[in-house]
């Protein structure tokens, strides 16, 4: 086995707002290891597109802004976020529900995935890593020892990110966030390439109701049967 394969991955797959990136930094936290959020990846090739004047129909050229990007995440002493592409604060456009429609476009493109692959697995670094996404127990980690596929009622996941995205200062409705939601799912769904959907060995877990604190504990308590922390 290669050497870099025995540092164990989690995968926390799923639609928009089931509760990975919560869920998933708080892991990250509690066990000290690394946190990969794939889905900011393909949000910032958008971003770089529209500051480029890329057409989002460019796939080529799409690929090679997502070869380059030139990309640092870092937290602010309160614990926030701060996504700086090229040396420019970005945050706030990353997270835009534009932003979000623009990734799932970009995302359906073999050459942007293919671009982005190396990077996401190159995360992979002692003692452990958390990856986020939609195909990271299908395509970028296939071995990882534990996959879980994260699910929740559509209702919920539009009130999660109405929090997220008031909580970067952007306002939204929570019926036409359900409808952004909706669409953004059935178009990662049905795509050709790495679709939305849990690897064979991936367990489902449904988020609706439950607090992160426990989903967190539910899953360290997997990755100790495993012996991964
Ligand atoms: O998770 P997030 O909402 O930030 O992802 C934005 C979009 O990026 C998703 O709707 C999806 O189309 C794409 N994505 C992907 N593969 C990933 C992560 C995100 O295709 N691993």
């Amino acid at each position: 086995m290669h050497e870099a394969h025995a540092v164990p991955v989690i995968c926390l797959d799923g639609p928009s707002g089931s509760g990975k990136g919560t869920v998933g930094r708080m892991l990250a936290r509690r066990l000290g290891w690394h946190f990969l959020d794939s889905g900011a990846l393909y949000r910032l090739v958008a971003v770089a597109a529209r500051q480029a004047g890329i057409d989002l129909g460019a796939a080529d050229e799409l690929a090679g802004l997502a070869y380059a990007l030139d990309v640092a995440f870092s937290g602010d002493e309160q614990g926030r976020e701060r996504i700086e592409l090229a040396g420019r604060d970005v945050t706030a456009a990353v997270r835009a529900e534009t932003t979000g429609a623009d990734a799932s476009r970009v995302a359906a493109y073999p050459a942007v995935r293919e671009a982005l692959l190396a990077r996401q697995q190159a995360s992979r670094q002692a003692p452990g890593l958390i990856a986020d996404g939609r195909d990271m127990g299908t395509v970028v980690f296939p071995d990882a020892p534990l996959k879980i596929f994260l699910i929740a009622s559509a209702e919920e996941r539009a009130r999660r990110r109405h929090k997220q995205l008031m909580e970067h200062g952007i306002d939204a409705s929570i019926p036409s966030l359900i409808k952004e939601i909706e669409g953004r799912d059935r178009q990662d769904r049905e795509r050709r390439i790495a679709p939305l959907k849990p690897a064979p060995d991936a367990l489902t877990i449904d988020s609706t109701g439950r607090l992160p604190e426990h989903l967190c504990e539910e899953i360290i308590a997997l990755g100790r049967d495993r012996k991964l922390c």
